[in-house]
This record gives C-alpha cells, structure tokens and sequence, in this order.
C-alpha cells in the first residue's frame, strides 16, 4: 500500500493541500511564506496537489502536465531558509493532523515532508539583518 493509499487517494491528497494552503492563509506564523507566494493561490494548489499525488505514489499527475519537476530548481527563485522551510513545516503538519490518518503514517508522512522541505533551502542562514548594521 502506497502512502498515497494510506492518506485516502486522491479525495485525502486534495482535502491535504487546501487544508495546507488555508493554513498558510490564516496562520500569521506562516505570514513569511505565504508572502512568497501568489496572491491568488488556485495554481499553487493545483500544482502542489499534482505534484504530491505522484511523489506519494498515486497517478504522476504533475509529470504528465509539466515534465520532470526539477523541484529544487523552481524553488532557486525564492530565498529559502531554516525560517521559510520550518513555516512550511508547519502548515504541513497542521494539515496532516486536519486528517483521519493513523498517527504511525503521519509520522511517515511528517518524516518524508521534512526531507523534502530541507532539500528546498537554498540560502545560508546567518545572523539577522540588525546584527549587520552599526
Ligand atoms: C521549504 C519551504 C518551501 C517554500 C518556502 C516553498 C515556496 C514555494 C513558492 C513560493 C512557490 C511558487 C508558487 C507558485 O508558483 O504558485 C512554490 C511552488 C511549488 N512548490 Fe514549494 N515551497 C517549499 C517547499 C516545497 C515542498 C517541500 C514541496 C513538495 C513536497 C513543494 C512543492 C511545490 C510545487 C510542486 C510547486 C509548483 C512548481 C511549479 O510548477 O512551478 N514546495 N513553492
């Protein structure tokens, strides 16, 4: 059984994503993500639920409309950093608990999700801005 199966199918992948952007939405300690984001979210989704659906193991949905997702390099255009990946972290987790899932999957799940996210950093985290000035 793939976790794609384990989260529902395709009614659990998309309950996942809306519950994950209506976080990010509502959340004001997300307000630095939702901030790199479009103001209209619908194609995030979109993009977000085809995506999964395949890297959960169900239809490869995201490949069959876009090619090969090269997430890491979509991603280059947004500075990333412990910050922005921990708030993602955090809508993610939200939305898994929204789920009837048994908790041994959400673990997976909140497991194979931190993998990922920290993949996507793609700037050094330093000291903050104030440090630098005199
Ligand atoms: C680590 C923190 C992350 C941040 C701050 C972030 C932020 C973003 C932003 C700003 C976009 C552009 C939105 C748009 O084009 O509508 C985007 C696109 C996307 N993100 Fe993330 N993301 C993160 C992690 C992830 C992870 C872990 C995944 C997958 C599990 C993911 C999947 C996607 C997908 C599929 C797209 C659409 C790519 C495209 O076709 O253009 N992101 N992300």
């Amino acid at each position: 059984m793939t976790l794609y199966d384990k989260l529902g199918g395709e009614q659990g992948v998309r309950q996942l994503v809306d519950s994950f952007y209506y976080i990010m939405e509502t959340d004001p300690l997300a307000v630095r993500i939702r901030n790199l984001h479009p103001a209209d979210l619908s194609g995030s989704r979109e993009k977000l639920f085809f995506y999964l659906s395949g890297w959960l193991g169900g239809p490869e949905l995201y490949i069959q409309k876009y090619g090969h997702p090269r997430l890491r390099a979509r991603h280059l255009p947004f500075s990333i950093g412990e910050l922005e990946r921990d708030e993602w972290m955090r809508c993610m987790i939200q939305a898994l608990h929204a789920l009837p899932v048994e908790p041994v999957v959400r673990r997976q799940l909140g497991n194979a999700f931190y993998q990922i996210a920290d993949l996507m950093r793609n700037k050094q985290d330093g000291l903050p801005d104030y440090q630098f000035k005199d």
